[in-house]
């Protein structure tokens, strides 16, 4: 299992996309394509990556009754990605289905169990959650495990919880992470690329680290020497 910096192409088109690529040259890096691109440019966007040399995070979130998200997942399978993603608000069943119809692929499927965007005080007093975020991370991994799937997503800050939980080869893949002195914007759950390095984290998503910084090559580099080549 490779631990990777996976970057949050999170532009409204490819033509803006391409051009922060090309910035990187022959470096291929990994990279996650949300829902603004995504319902921006369609399916197109993820060939052209593929065909580019990149390893593509397909982060639709998916999140519907069971029968809807197996057909949807159905769907993307045929594009060929290397990682995809469902909520596993969701619940077993749908996490079920969405592992169904990617049986036998290489595709990694994985839940998102509590948005890094997320905080404590949101969990309890908007969610309606009574358990702590650790246990409500710790308890969702545990259900995405049971159903079949590869990992989660969650705050670096709960990665060590959810290997002691569900394994030390069952995925965490950590947005919520920030090169040190950088603005946290809505991240409420965040940590450096080398604190996540330290908590255990499997794959780093990185977005307005990189996006947003002067020079995205070299914060780039940055997560990288940060996260894997210490
Ligand atoms: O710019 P930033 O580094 O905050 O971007 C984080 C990316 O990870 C965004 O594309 C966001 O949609 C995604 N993400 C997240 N929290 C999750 C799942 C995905 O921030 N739980």
């Amino acid at each position: 299992m490779g631990k990777d910096v996976i970057i949050a192409c999170d532009f409204s088109s490819a033509k803006e996309t391409m051009d922060f690529l090309d910035r990187f040259g022959d470096l291929k890096p990994y990279v996650k394509i949300g829902m603004e691109l995504f319902y921006a440019e369609g399916p197109q966007i993820v060939r052209t990556l593929k065909a580019r040399g990149h390893k593509v995070f397909l982060d639709l979130k998916l999140h519907d009754i069971p029968n809807t998200v197996g057909k949807a997942m159905s769907v993307l399978n045929g594009l060929g990605v290397d990682m995809c993603n469902v909520h596993a608000a969701g619940a077993s069943e749908m996490m079920q289905a969405a592992a169904k119809a990617f049986a036998g692929s290489d595709t990694l499927v994985i839940a998102v169990t509590q948005l890094t965007s997320t905080s404590e005080a949101q969990l309890h007093d908007e969610l309606l959650i009574s358990s702590c975020m650790e246990e409500t991370v710790r308890s969702y991994a545990l259900n995405a495990r049971n159903a079949g799937l590869d990992g989660v997503v969650c705050s670096p800050l709960e990665a060590a919880a959810v290997h002691e939980t569900c394994g030390k080869d069952f995925l965490t893949v950590t947005p919520g992470v920030r090169l040190a002195g950088d603005s946290k914007g809505d991240q409420k759950r965040v940590t450096t690329p080398a604190i996540a390095r330290e908590l255990g984290s499997d794959y780093i998503v990185v977005g307005r680290s990189i996006t947003g910084a002067g020079d995205p090559l070299q914060a780039y580099r940055k997560c990288m020497e940060e996260f894997i080549d210490r």
